[in-house]
């Protein structure tokens, strides 16, 4: 029998009771880490208005304990078709679905992030807006929608969440609370997204041989003097520049004065035309709300009627592939003035690359692995921007503007011993890279797999003499390499794990973790068949039950990706 506790009696008057703290649930989901670091500032400022704040991830989030919640703020990110982030699909599946409660005694507001250049702008965030007031709950803070340059938005929200949950009871206590830290650990460093550091090129070199199509280049950037931490399966944003020629072509079809002053974003001054389009504006992305201004300023019938209602799939087809020049020329559109235009356009967005090298192997470095994307659309040759950039105007001595961006959804197991699995073929190698530097570095004991593909052998097997060593030194257990083109018929990485599967399935019922990164459509996606068909095969499993185990894997964070 369990012992009632003991009466205690206390001549002593009972203590005053503080008002019990208001509670609140930050959740994020995020890809890229974004929605994390946006809910740790709220519920670093919810606890300074004396809130209990418990903050987490989605998909660390027990959904039965939903109905408790009294103040619910969501961050979220939308991908591709309007898909919520990885560790967000368990727990929208679960709000959208019909076992989510009533939320009557809930107050929420939902902060969503995406890019206007994609049909389903912050549909992820839009779902949970929506249903969180079907299910009864009471929204304090309109949602806000932001695009790719988040930043002001995203504040203007922060502003209006803390001006809604204003009132405060007296003596309440800021505890912290939930899964994560709510209060930032590390020292930060004064650079960041919106102040990047000009990070010194100390190498940059192609590693593709001779007659390879492709060109991917190995890029080392000094962090000294930064402040800049970051750790393996992190990832590096690059402030990259628009191609002269393009800038000159837009100039050209538009009819503009290339030497002509024209304004800087948040009243920051103004630059000649050429520069501003070379270095702040982005002019190789179409957007709706982009053609919508435009199409006010110019009276073009031409604009008008694509932008007609009925027409989203000939816009959505529109814009697909196409840049500014592709609109001056197609649309004729001479008579805009440029210093009113280009307050239409957004700033150059920062690109995400998977860190390559480990900090602990290249103190005060950072490596990245970037290949040059080039492709024809809609009858001209196309540039990924910054790969371009990269590939042939990055010089050693010069300086990037960079900034770390934390990715807590790839790293390795904090435990050394666990065997790890890494699937990353192309540049998707990259994190693996820096994790067998850093399992190198610490001595860990743990066995390491890697699956990497590319077309040749001869000329695409990018850091081929690092494996080599590491397969030496035992850093890296065994390496499974599939090389497209080399044959008639075409191996990728999952046939090699299918060819594989007793020892695979074997590993993981050692527990190994399993990472991969790359192409998310087409690779990450037939991975993840494999892996599945793996699991029934020699496990036994039925379709639904792999789906589990996976699903599980995840949330155990022992299936990790970093796809794009
Ligand atoms: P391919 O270009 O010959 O089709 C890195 O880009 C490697 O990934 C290349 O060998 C490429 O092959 C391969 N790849 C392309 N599609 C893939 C898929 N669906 N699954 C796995 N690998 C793929």
């Amino acid at each position: 029998a369990t012992l009632a506790p003991a009466a205690v009696q206390s001549a002593a008057p009972a203590p005053a009771v503080p008002a019990a703290p208001k509670e609140a649930t930050v959740l994020f989901g995020s890809q890229t880490g974004n929605s994390h670091k946006l809910g740790k500032k709220l519920a670093g400022k919810l606890q300074d208005q004396g809130f209990e704040v418990a903050l987490s991830s989605m998909i660390d989030f027990k959904p039965n304990t939903l109905k408790k919640v009294q103040n619910l703020f969501v961050i979220v990110s939308t991908h591709g078709e309007g898909d919520p982030p990885d560790n967000a699909i368990s727990f929208h599946e679960f709000l959208l679905g019909k076992r989510a409660p009533r939320l009557e005694e809930t107050s929420f507001s939902v902060l969503a992030l995406g890019d206007t250049s994609y049909e389903f702008f912050c549909k992820t965030g839009k779902d949970f807006d929506q249903r969180l007031e079907e299910l009864g709950a009471k929204r304090i803070a309109p949602r806000v929608d932001c695009d790719v340059d988040y930043e002001d938005a995203a504040n203007q929200w922060l502003a209006s969440v803390l001006s809604a949950v204003g009132q405060v009871p007296t003596g309440a206590q800021a505890v912290s609370g939930g899964a994560v830290q709510a209060t930032p650990t590390a020292t930060e460093s004064a650079y960041s997204r919106s102040n990047p550091f000009p990070a010194s090129v100390l190498e940059n070199l192609n590693l593709n041989g001779r007659g390879s199509d492709r060109e991917t280049r190995h890029l080392e950037l000094s962090l000294e003097g930064s402040g800049l931490q970051y750790e393996a399966g992190d990832s590096l944003g690059v402030y990259p520049a628009n191609h002269p020629k393009l800038v000159d072509d837009v100039i050209e079809a538009f009819g503009w004065n290339a030497e002509a002053p024209v304004p800087l974003p948040k009243n920051a001054g103004e630059r000649p035309l050429k520069e501003a389009l070379a270095s702040v504006y982005e002019i190789t992305v179409l957007t709706k709300p982009l053609l919508e201004q435009v199409a006010a300023l110019a009276a073009s019938s031409g604009l008008q009627e694509l932008l007609a209602a009925g027409k989203e799939q000939q816009l959505k087809e529109y814009v697909k592939g196409r840049d500014l020049l592709d609109l001056a020329q197609d649309y004729n559109l001479k008579a805009i003035p440029a210093a009113k235009f280009v307050t239409l356009l957004r700033k150059i967005p920062a690109r995400l690359y998977s860190i390559s090298s480990s900090p602990k192997a290249y103190p005060d470095e950072v490596h990245l692995t970037i290949r040059k994307v080039e492709y024809e659309s809609q009858g001209r040759v196309r540039y990924g921007v910054c790969s371009t950039y990269v590939s042939e105007r990055v010089e050693p001595g010069q300086e990037l503007p960079v900034f770390v961006q934390d990715n807590p959804n790839f790293k390795l197991p904090a435990d050394g011993d666990v065997p790890v699995i890494m699937i990353g073929p192309g540049t998707g190698v990259a994190p693996f890279r820096a994790f067998l530097g850093e399992r190198e570095e610490t001595g860990a004991t743990g066995k390491t797999w890697l699956f990497y593909g590319d077309q040749h052998f001869a000329s695409d097997f990018l850091y081929q003499v690092e494996w080599q060593r590491w397969l030496k030194d035992g850093v890296l257990t065994r390496m499974d390499v599939a090389f497209s083109r080399d044959t008639d018929r075409k191996v990728y990485v999952q046939h090699r794990m299918l060819e594989h599967s007793k020892d695979l399935y074997e590993w993981l019922m050692q527990g190994a973790a399993v990472y991969v990164c790359g192409d998310e459509k087409k690779m990450a996606h037939d991975v993840q068949a494999a892996l599945l068909t793996i699991l029934k095969q020699e496990g036994g499993l039925g379709e639904e039950e792999a789906a589990a185990y996976l699903t599980q894997m995840q949330q155990d964070k022992r299936y990790q990706r970093d796809v794009y």
